[in-house]
């Protein structure tokens, strides 16, 4: 291991990739950390150290469709951070390079599917070969995830559950053209394509449900005058909010249930919703979601998802890189209002006699979300590794960034580069 590099990213060519190495760039500058870069064209990554203009930094040449390769790469690094995506179709081959020559891994997929199967299918695998594979360090999902931890961190109780509201909007800008590139639309077409699978590997991997909590949350769409319309305005967040299949609510589940089987912590339920600012915006996001769903379940419609991301994004997406200057105007705030009770009980499932006495909201809020702050949270994740695994649970495992993270100080470092997390209100 001490010969190794510290940290590798693969992908170091792609939108994401870049962020990430220009984080990278500045976060090890002192040079305790050493940094390479790989992926499958030696022109791309030399192209990328002349932009970044990176001195003494290795590059390695690795392709996922070559074993092989990957292994050689990952047996250079201590932590791996993958931004080669779809994962669903170069992910499992980099778990799997990492496991056998026991590297760490991180990623910044949102892609619930492949998640799950790497947790069933890896999970004892990396237990075994004492590394830790955290999928979803980005946007995707360390906000909310990291966000409930906080919340109950900060809570003083016993919290019976938790609604999440994500909104992400644009200030206005000169700047105009695409906020999403390409390979992270692809992701998002094939994540909606194979959605249906997922009933199925959700019960595959919790073969034993948890027990009943009560009070049971219940939607706030049921307590709506609009219910009908599936939308509802909250108290805690400025817009329209309606749920949200993202990958966020799986992965803060996952997490929950980590920590009640690893500790016997009482989970917080939860609801997620999207929040848009206008209702003519949650109308668009209605239409277009209904079209992409249905288009994305076939080939010919997949295809043509593929073909014209700019007319099916409503030019949130192209075939033509963002330009960075647009993410700068990209806000996100993820509120979450939790409520529970101020004395904390013995034993997890034991029941509060009386209803819910206490109410805490709190946010994280940040502006360019998409890919500057997943850059740098996917580098502070895999630093967190580097130096703080006495604080990471187990010996190893396919976990979440709450599981992994939760108990480290990933979230003082996030608010150290200036990403908030606060509590807005307690009653
Ligand atoms: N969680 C979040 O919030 C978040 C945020 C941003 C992105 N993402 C995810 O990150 C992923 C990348 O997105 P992106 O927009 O950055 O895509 P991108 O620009 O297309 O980058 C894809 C990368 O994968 C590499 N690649 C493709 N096939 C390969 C192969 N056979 N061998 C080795 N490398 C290969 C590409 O290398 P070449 O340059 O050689 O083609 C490129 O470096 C997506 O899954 C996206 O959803 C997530």
């Amino acid at each position: 291991m001490a010969d190794r590099l510290d940290i590798v990213i693969f992908g170091a060519t792609g939108y994401t990739g870049k962020y990430v190495v220009k984080n990278a760039t500045h976060m090890c500058k002192d040079g305790k950390i050493k940094f390479g870069i790989a992926g499958r064209r030696k022109e791309a990554l030399d192209a990328v150290v002349k932009e970044f203009v990176l001195d003494n930094v290795p590059i390695i040449l690795a392709d996922v469709k070559d074993e092989e390769s990957l292994k050689k790469m990952t047996e250079q690094a201590k932590v791996l951070i993958n931004c080669c995506g779809p994962y669903r179709f170069y992910g499992e081959q980099v778990v799997k390079a990492c496991i056998a020559t026991r590297t760490h891994y991180v990623d910044v997929t949102a892609e619930e599917q492949f998640m799950i199967e790497m947790q069933l299918k890896y999970n004892e695998a990396a237990k075994e070969a004492g590394v830790y594979i955290v999928t979803a360090c980005g946007m995707d999902c360390i906000p909310s995830d990291l966000g409930v931890i906080f919340t109950q961190q900060k809570f003083e109780g016993e919290i019976n559950a938790i609604e999440v509201y994500m909104g992400v909007w644009l200030s206005s800008t000169d700047t105009k053209g695409p906020v999403c590139n390409y390979g992270t639309w692809e992701s998002f077409v094939y994540i909606l394509a194979h959605a249906k699978e997922l009933p199925e590997l959700r019960r595959k991997l919790y073969p034993t449900k948890l027990p009943e909590f009560t009070p049971k949350l219940k939607s706030s769409i049921n307590n709506s005058i609009y219910c009908r319309c599936i939308v509802h305005r909250s108290n805690v967040s400025e817009g329209w909010s309606t749920p949200f299949p993202s990958a966020d609510r799986s992965v803060i589940c996952r997490t929950q249930r980590f920590l009640y089987d690893k500790y016997k912590q009482r989970p917080a339920q939860v609801k997620f919703y999207a929040t848009l600012k206008s209702f003519l915006e949650f109308l668009m996001m209605a239409i277009g979601s209904i079209l992409f769903l249905f288009l994305s379940r076939f080939a010919c419609g997949r295809n043509l998802l593929l073909k014209h991301p700019a007319l099916f994004s409503f030019g949130y997406a192209s075939h033509k890189s963002p330009n960075p200057e647009i993410h700068k105007s990209t806000h996100l705030a993820v509120t979450f209002k939790a409520s529970g009770w101020t004395e904390r009980l013995a034993k997890p499932t034991d029941k509060h006699t009386d209803p819910p006495n206490k109410k805490v909201i709190t946010r994280f809020s940040c502006d360019s979300p998409g890919y500057e702050f997943t850059g740098v949270a996917v580098m502070l994740s895999a630093i967190i590794i580097l130096n703080e695994i006495d604080k990471i649970p187990d010996n190893g495992g396919v976990l979440t960034p709450g599981a992994a993270f939760g108990r480290t100080s990933l979230i003082e470092q996030l608010i150290k580069h200036n990403y908030k997390f606060e509590v807005i209100s307690s009653t």
